[in-house]
């Protein structure tokens, strides 16, 4: 009875340090428009590029985490990503907050619907697919499994995670220059926002081979900074910094238009960013 009587009392102040806890870990995006309209994943037509070999080091769960935290406090929700009482709830493909021919002439409708539809959804159903099989290995107790799955994770998990940040970075009445608390702080770490341009666009140029440009907020440092990540390693996942905008410069992001002059699709990209998301994250960041 002492147990039974010890066990109320504390469990829903338990849930809720776990809860905090997985939430400021995580960086999956819940606050952005595109990952709270989710829809059906399509899982016909996987784009290649999530069926590439992964990166070579391994991350942890981060990817269930996520979505765990942007689950909500109910506490069936809360435990389902833990492997227990309940199925877990599968990631889904969130939806453009735009037309997919809303961004031309900088990028077309044919690069953004083959980009949305194939691409990121093959991230997403193979980070459901991996998930599945480790929340298999998890309960059998088979960690050379599990650790066998964290290239994948990282991968898919990371490409999921990547591409939701960057539908909400992009907008058809983006461009121009970020305004208030943003700009002053790309000016206080760049000297000017022509120069953080500059440096951002000639890294994500530099990038070799497959990968993405950023401008993140270093939360220790109190700073921005950029950073490159080969293929889809996540920002903060691989770096600490939080994401506030990524450019994704693998070739399925250009090569329709651009071919492989990957600086026109820069100078081009910078015509449709959205300022007002950027500036949205990094207000959220400071919190
Ligand atoms: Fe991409």
């Amino acid at each position: 009875m002492a147990v039974l009587l010890i066990a109320t009392r504390y469990a829903p102040c338990l849930k809720n340090a776990v809860f905090l806890h997985l939430k400021k870990h995580c960086d999956c995006g819940a606050r952005s428009p595109a990952a709270r309209r989710s829809s059906a994943p399509s899982a016909a037509g996987a784009g290649g590029d999530a069926a590439a070999p992964s990166v070579s080091r391994p991350a942890p769960g981060a990817a269930m985490l996520c979505r765990f935290a942007s689950a909500g406090r109910s506490s069936a929700k809360l435990v389902a990503p833990l492997g227990c009482l309940v199925p877990r709830q599968k990631h889904t493909l969130p939806d453009l907050p735009y037309d997919y021919a809303a961004l031309e002439p900088h990028i077309n409708a044919e690069i953004m619907q083959l980009h949305h539809s194939k691409h990121h959804a093959a991230y997403v159903n193979n980070l459901n697919v991996a998930e599945e099989k480790y929340k298999e290995a998890l309960a059998k107790g088979d960690v050379t499994t599990q650790v066998s799955l964290q290239p994948a994770l990282k991968f898919n998990g990371g490409g999921h995670i990547n591409h939701t940040i960057f539908w909400t970075n992009l907008s058809p009445n983006g461009g121009g220059e970020p305004k208030g608390e943003l700009m002053e702080a790309i000016k206080r770490d760049f000297g000017s926002f022509a120069n953080f341009k500059e440096k951002l666009t000639a890294l994500s140029v530099g990038v070799q081979g497959s990968g993405w440009g950023w401008l993140g907020y270093n939360k220790e440092q109190g700073r921005l900074q950029i950073a490159a990540c080969a293929n889809q390693d996540p920002l903060q996942g691989t770096t600490g910094l939080i994401p506030l905008l990524g450019i994704d410069v693998w070739e399925h992001a250009y090569y329709l238009q651009y071919k492989n002059v990957r600086p026109d699709y820069l100078k081009a990209i910078w015509n449709v960013i959205n300022w007002e998301n950027v500036s949205s994250r990094y207000a959220a960041c400071k919190k």
